[in-house]
């Protein structure tokens, strides 16, 4: 009976704490994350900590992007060592003189995928935003906007040739480009399922939201899917079971749409698409997608309605009660900002994974993290996502609950003396040398070959292992 009181007290005083528009208190999980360093990727050539974009694998190593310190692909061995694999932005200078753009933060490159029969056919992808000396007329474009920057959205195609043990420079092909209106929110990650790619597109900036992005006839905010190898004359096929081939309203290439960053896409197992996408004021959201599926924004912020101006809690409003008319599909997390109502960006924002599903300490969970802050370490139970009710009425919708972990840290590579037990990922990063005073976590997550979990951090360039997810 106490505990019960003490509880109900302490989940209170969580929801009392500051304005958030999500009143489901965030509970302390009770599953131990242990984590350790793993490579670090050397520092670029100013001498500056490598951004780390984004990981994956491939065969039995490791692959992590640079995203706007350099644009390189670093290769990662089970065993630590790191080599460079490919300089991305040297490669498209010698093959036609071209540069990636590093003008904002969301920049540079963003994430490679190598195609399931890259054995055979050596081919993988980028995607990247290049700087456009010419005119746009000059270019074939997916989509654009009215207003352009000197920067495009782009997928490459590239070749690595076994002979020469190396990515050919001049394999560079262009497979999809898309205008920015800003330097903002641009192409985001890869990921194959058999020989289709899906890429997702931010929304491109807050002032194209504003103006209905995510929900218009573009790439922008949304994630596509495409058999991106040359056919012919044509640089990619769309896949015949693509949901939107015999719509007015949506390109074929698109798969899915309203989407406002979606950073992370990763599969399950089942062939889920798990996606993560940033919030703007109010909610950060993790959907597990369906194919033609409209996740709302940039009408909708989680399961709210999103005004245009308003800030914290003020920027979102219930749903209309005959909602469920629209279509819109709801997250399956969700995980609200806190601040001072009326706020703007209050350093709240998600970097999502992959379900781990591979029998080990964490196996049926998926982890999260606040990485533009302190990287305060989350993850919710893959039943529970499953589970979540995204359509129908508002008062029907469900969303799996929200875990805060406590992440033991082997500070010393040791795994027989006692790991440090941390509150968030940044203690992680301060506890790198030079790094105690490190601002934002920065983190960012990525799967290895057994299945296993790492994050990597734009603040220390460092990759670590939670070693929870290895089997
Ligand atoms: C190194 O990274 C920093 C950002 O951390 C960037 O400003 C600088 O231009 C990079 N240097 C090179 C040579 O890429």
């Amino acid at each position: 009976m106490e505990r019960v009181f003490v509880l109900a007290f302490v989940l209170l005083l969580a929801t009392v704490s500051a304005d958030n528009p999500v009143r489901t208190p965030i509970r302390q999980g009770n599953k131990k994350v242990h984590v350790r360093r793993f490579a670090k990727i050397p520092n670029n050539a100013s001498g500056r900590p490598s951004k780390l974009q984004s990981l994956t694998f491939r065969g039995d190593s490791l692959y992590v992007c640079t995203g706007t310190s350099g644009g390189l692909i670093y290769k990662v061995s089970m065993r630590g060592e790191v080599s460079l694999f490919f300089d991305v932005n040297r490669a498209m200078r010698e093959a036609k003189g071209r540069e990636m753009d590093f003008t904002s933060a969301h920049g540079g490159l963003r994430s490679v995928a190598f195609h399931p029969n890259f054995n055979r056919n050596g081919f993988l992808y980028t995607s990247l935003m290049e700087r456009r000396k010419e005119s746009p007329s000059k270019f074939r474009y997916f989509s654009r906007t009215s207003k352009l920057i000197r920067a495009d959205s782009v997928l490459l195609e590239w070749k690595y040739s076994f002979k020469d043990k190396k990515v050919l420079s001049s394999s560079y092909r262009e497979v999809l480009r898309v205008g920015m209106p800003v330097y903002d929110h641009p192409i985001k990650q890869l990921a194959f399922k058999g020989p289709f790619l899906y890429i997702s597109h931010g929304d491109g900036s807050v002032q194209s939201a504003i103006a209905g992005g995510g929900q218009k006839d573009d790439a922008l905010g949304k994630i596509l899917r495409i058999n991106p190898v040359r056919k012919g004359a044509q640089p990619y096929t769309v896949p015949r079971s693509n949901p939107f081939r015999n719509s007015a309203k949506y390109k074929n290439e698109l798969w899915a749409v309203g989407f406002r960053n979606p950073h992370n896409i990763c599969f399950s197992k089942r062939g889920e698409l798990f996606v993560t996408d940033a919030g703007r004021d109010n909610v950060e959201e993790i959907n597990i997608v369906k194919s033609g599926g409209n996740y709302g924004w940039s009408l909708r912020e989680g399961p709210f309605v999103h005004k245009a101006s308003g800030g914290l809690v003020n920027g979102v409003g219930p749903l209309p009660r005959d909602d469920a008319k629209y279509g819109y599909i709801y997250p399956n997390v969700i995980v609200g900002h806190e601040g001072n109502r009326g706020a703007g960006f209050v350093g709240q924002a998600l970097a999502g994974s992959c379900p781990v599903e591979n029998g080990s300490p964490l196996s049926g969970t998926f982890l999260y993290a606040n990485f533009p802050s302190d990287g305060t370490l989350y993850y919710s139970l893959l039943s529970d996502m499953r589970r979540a009710r995204t359509t129908g009425p508002p008062n029907s919708l469900t969303q799996a609950p929200t875990y805060k972990a406590k992440i033991y840290f082997d500070h010393d590579d040791n795994e027989r003396t006692r790991p440090l037990v941390l509150n968030n990922l940044r203690d992680v990063i301060r506890r790198e040398p030079g790094l105690g005073g490190a601002e934002r976590a920065d983190v960012r997550f990525g799967r290895g070959p057994g299945g296993e979990i790492y994050f990597t951090s734009k603040a220390s360039g460092g990759v670590y292992l939670i070693t929870s997810t290895k089997n």
